[in-house]
């Protein structure tokens, strides 16, 4: 019998705790986006929570340069998206970078077209995700990042069961 409380055998293979990580400093969230390239799939979202200056863009400036992104990597801050081609399994794949801190209302996603973009194929790393409300679907993984001492603790939480999948082989030592 299942105890209440208990999840069942099923759930527990697809269910995973969160993944949390002391990040000493800039290098340590270098090695982590890269680490987090590796595990990309098409179609997957990641939302990027934490405050001003925590490294939500340096994790994805990483994760674009662990996928062979060679050219420069800016801040969305006032575009809201900046989007990539990157190639992954030998395929070109889209990848927008959103920055949702300065947008007005959540209704300016809808205006932009932005929902359109959720094709099932191109990839999507939002920062300030909170900005869009409900009009924005759960993620497959969120990360969380927090100040702690001179460096930051980093969570990678995953969502749906394709998140979990794809954080289920993430190699991330810390020296
Ligand atoms: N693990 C770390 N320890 C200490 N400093 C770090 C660490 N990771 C990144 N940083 C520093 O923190 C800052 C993060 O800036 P970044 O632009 O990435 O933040 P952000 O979360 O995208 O902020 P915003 O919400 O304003 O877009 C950079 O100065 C970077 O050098
Ligand atoms: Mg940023």
């Amino acid at each position: 019998m299942i105890e209440r409380g208990e999840l069942h055998p099923i759930m527990r293979s697809t269910v995973m705790a969160p993944l949390t990580f002391y990040l000493k400093g800039e290098e340590a969230t270098q090695a982590l986006g890269k680490a987090l390239a590796d595990i990309l799939e098409k179609g997957l979202t990641l939302h990027l929570k934490g405050g001003l200056g925590a490294g939500k863009t340096t994790l994805t400036r990483a994760l674009l340069r662990g996928l062979g992104y060679q050219g420069r990597v800016k801040s969305p801050t006032y575009t809201l998206v900046e989007p990539y081609t990157v190639t992954l399994d030998g395929e070109k794949v889209e990848l927008l970078h959103f920055d949702l801190y300065r947008m007005g209302c959540a209704e300016e996603f809808l205006d932009a077209g932005f929902r359109e973009s959720f094709n099932g194929t191109t990839i999507h790393i939002i920062e300030w995700a909170e900005n869009a409300d409900t009009l924005l679907e759960p993620p497959d993984i969120t990360v969380s990042i927090e100040f702690q001492d001179d460096g930051r603790k980093i969570s990678l939480t995953p969502v749906s069961p394709k998140g979990s999948a794809c954080l289920q082989k993430l190699v991330f030592r810390q020296e």
